[in-house]
């Protein structure tokens, strides 16, 4: 279990010039989302920077659902700027991008070197990084805390990531602020992200059924289910059942902003030393080979499924299909979704979480599956396709996966 440092409250984020100065960096690129640059985030992050004497410069090209030519953007500014500190201010694709720019200017490599295979080469890079600090505003994808960079491979048609231990931020900034002027439409999409974080790192393979390394340094970050990010993501469902409809109703709720903040890190802290599994990787072919949906709330130039709606409309089959692998398990994230338990027997597990699962889809008015994007039964032979290359993710569902088990997942996922 690797921790994660992350540091919580209102105004923290007026913090930031002390942390970089404290850790003796004079020079940092900020990576901000264009929606935030001159909103609270933005300006706080920066006025504190100047006030501690630091350094900085601006980049504010993120593409929201980044690609790997917005990355290579953010990685040229990078490599140029002779930075020794990174600050991401922004939602997961910020965080991610921040990342991305921070691994390649300070370990400089063609582009696949660092990519996950099957699609990449996955290599861990020879060193630490510079420090990055991520301040998300958006609750959330917990990208403030785990060594994961996602984004979508334009030739290849699919999203994929880039995981290695050293990616992991140093510190994560949660200050309720933040998410003040996030619009209803990307909390709700992100917290539904932090709901299926949660559910899949408590369903996944257990840690015990998976093969040992043939050396330490071979170790993957994502390591099954185990006794202890269970507790986060157990936590974290409790969370999102109390909060999610409250920051959905009503953006001015401090408590319930504070509480989803908390509840995405809690997540994040989970899945990333557990894992994500079918959801996910179901969810970057259906982003990857999108057409031209384009998300109601979003103030995005572009056809997109967002990351959060893109998972959780594959989570109600999924849980259905993973319940006979653990079914107390099952039952017990019903529960911390606020379901009654008693008396229901083990067979039911998987139809009660799925109708939780449902429930608070409904609640923050997100397309019933995938054919609301746009797809149909024809599609699902090249989703399935592209599911299959998810490896990592593949490895870490609780029954081994195949292409009809896929194609059945999806066609329960259309609606
Ligand atoms: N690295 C990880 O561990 C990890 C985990 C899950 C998801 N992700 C990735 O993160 C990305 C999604 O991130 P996200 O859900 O945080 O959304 P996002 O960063 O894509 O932002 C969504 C939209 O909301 C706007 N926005 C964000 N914060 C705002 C604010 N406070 N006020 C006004 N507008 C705001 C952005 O401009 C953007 O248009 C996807 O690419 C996904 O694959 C990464
Ligand atoms: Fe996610």
């Amino acid at each position: 279990m690797t921790g994660s440092t992350v540091r919580f409250g209102t105004g923290a984020t007026r913090e930031v010039g002390f942390d970089f100065a404290d850790r003796g960096v004079k020079r940092v690129l900020v990576v901000v989302d264009p929606h935030v640059r001159d909103a609270y985030p933005g300006q706080t992050a920066t006025e504190s920077l100047r006030t501690a004497g630091v350094d900085f410069e601006v980049f504010d090209e993120v593409r929201c659902e980044p690609t790997d030519t917005s990355f290579q953007k953010a990685i040229e500014a990078a490599t140029a700027g002779g930075f020794d500190g990174y600050l991401a201010v922004g939602g997961g694709s910020t965080i991610d991008t921040a990342k991305a720019a921070n691994l390649y200017a300070t370990w400089p490599a063609p582009f696949r070197e660092y990519v996950n295979p099957t699609l990449g080469r996955g290599t861990t890079p020879p060193g630490p990084l510079k420090p990055l600090i991520a301040v998300p505003t958006t609750a959330g994808t917990g990208s403030e805390t785990t060594a994961v960079a996602v984004f979508d491979f334009e030739e290849e048609g699919v999203k994929t990531g880039i995981a290695n231990r050293y990616l992991r931020p140093t510190l994560g900034i949660l200050d309720p602020e933040n998410t003040r002027t996030t619009p209803p439409a990307v909390a709700a999409s992100a917290g539904l992200d932090v709901l299926s974080h949660a559910l899949e790192s408590y369903t996944a393979r257990h840690f015990l059924r998976r093969e040992k390394p043939e050396n330490p340094s071979l170790r993957t970050a994502y390591q099954g289910a185990n006794p202890i990010s269970d507790v986060w993501a157990i936590e974290s469902l409790r969370i999102v059942a109390q909060f999610l409809p409250r920051v959905f109703a009503d953006a001015d709720d401090d408590e319930a902003r504070g509480m989803m903040l908390l509840g995405a890190s809690y997540a994040g802290m989970g899945f990333g030393n557990a894992g994500v599994h079918l959801p996910h990787a179901m969810a970057y072919p259906v982003a990857g080979l999108v057409r031209d949906y384009r998300p109601p709330g979003f103030l995005t130039d572009h056809a997109m499924v967002p990351h959060g709606t893109s998972v959780i409309v594959h989570t109600p089959a999924v849980c259905r299909w993973t319940a006979p692998s653990a079914p107390r398990k099952h039952l017990l994230a019903a529960e911390a979704l606020g379901a009654e338990i008693r008396g229901v027997p083990e067979e039911k597990a998987g139809e009660l979480l799925a109708e939780r699962v449902r429930h608070f889809m409904t609640l923050t008015e997100q397309p019933s599956g995938i054919g609301d994007f746009g797809y149909s039964a024809a599609d699902i032979p090249k989703l399935v396709e592209g599911t299959l290359v998810q490896a990592r993710l593949l490895k870490l569902a609780p029954h081994d996966v195949d292409a009809e088990i896929l194609a059945n997942l999806f066609a329960d996922s259309l609606s």
